[in-house]
């Protein structure tokens, strides 16, 4: 595996085979792995999968988590050796921005809803992030999970709007036994807390086997089973259209219920397909 830290390196490789990109934060779980080996299937054995590595101070809130963000260097480097990574880019971020940068990319009508609205300029962050990977590193791929639907759909809206030459392949969200999905910050809750989060996967599969039309009648359901949990707090219980992320009245195939709950200090977000 090569580790390349700085951009003219990275901007150096020579490239002549298929490359396929999992951009991440660190902090690799099986989630990640499961990334990897997609982007290996989609790479192919003659192909290269690269990784990067870097927690984006442009996508966090101000006062967030940015700062104890769990930056495990050892053991992500070890993670993505065994998971056979060709190429590792762990850039640093005085490196990656400018101090005086004033460019940015921002997608704007998906980015108004859920997410965007509790965490203005978060997926400014993200687009500026990925859009600058994208350019440094050129995969032909990249692989997202759908965990961060949201972010999927802005990615691939980027994508199309800025005619980047780079396809974007979904894989769909891991989970741990009891249902909790896979994410960097799951390690943030105590075991309390924890136990309790259970009750996101609990109230997602229970709204789309209820197979509610009306989507308020689904976001009650939800809400009343999420509620019963006294560490939960609910920022947004919401169903929307899977391609516009536009509030839907009546549920149908393309519907997806998501939702951002904080227990303690650690906010998660979960979703699911309704049909
Ligand atoms: O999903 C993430 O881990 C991040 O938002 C991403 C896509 C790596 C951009 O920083």
């Amino acid at each position: 595996m090569k580790i390349v830290t700085t951009i003219a390196d990275a901007l150096a490789q020579a490239r002549a085979k298929r490359r396929v990109l999992v951009p991440t934060m660190g902090a690799l779980h099986k989630a990640h792995g499961e990334l990897i080996r997609v982007a290996r299937e989609s790479a192919g054995k003659d192909g290269e999968v690269a990784v990067s590595i870097f927690v984006n101070p442009l996508q966090f809130q101000p006062g967030g988590d940015y700062d104890r963000y769990p930056r495990p260097e050892k053991a992500d480097e070890e993670f993505c050796r065994n998971a056979g990574v060709d190429l590792l880019f762990r850039p640093l971020a005085e490196n990656v921005y400018a101090t005086d940068r004033s460019t940015f990319v921002e997608e704007t009508s998906l980015s108004s809803t859920l997410e965007g609205k509790s965490r203005p300029g978060h997926f400014r962050g993200v687009c500026t992030v990925v859009a600058k990977l994208f350019n440094i590193l050129a995969p032909d791929a990249a692989v997202f999970g759908e965990k961060d639907f949201q972010q999927l759909a802005i990615i691939r809206r980027m994508v199309r709007d800025l005619n980047f030459n780079i396809g974007i392949i979904a894989v769909p969200t891991m989970r741990e036994e009891d249902g909790l999905a896979c994410s960097s910050r799951n390690q943030y809750l105590n075991s309390e807390e924890r136990e309790q989060a259970t009750v996101l996967f609990k109230a997602l599969t229970a709204a789309r086997h209820a197979r509610k039309k009306s989507a308020n009648d689904v976001v009650a359901l939800a809400r009343k089973i999420i509620n019963e949990e006294p560490l939960a707090r609910i920022d947004y219980v919401e169903v929307a259209d899977a391609e516009t992320l536009k509030p839907v009245e009546i549920t149908g195939p393309n519907s997806v219920l998501l939702l951002a709950v904080s227990f303690g200090k650690t906010r998660l977000i979960d979703n699911m397909r309704l049909v």
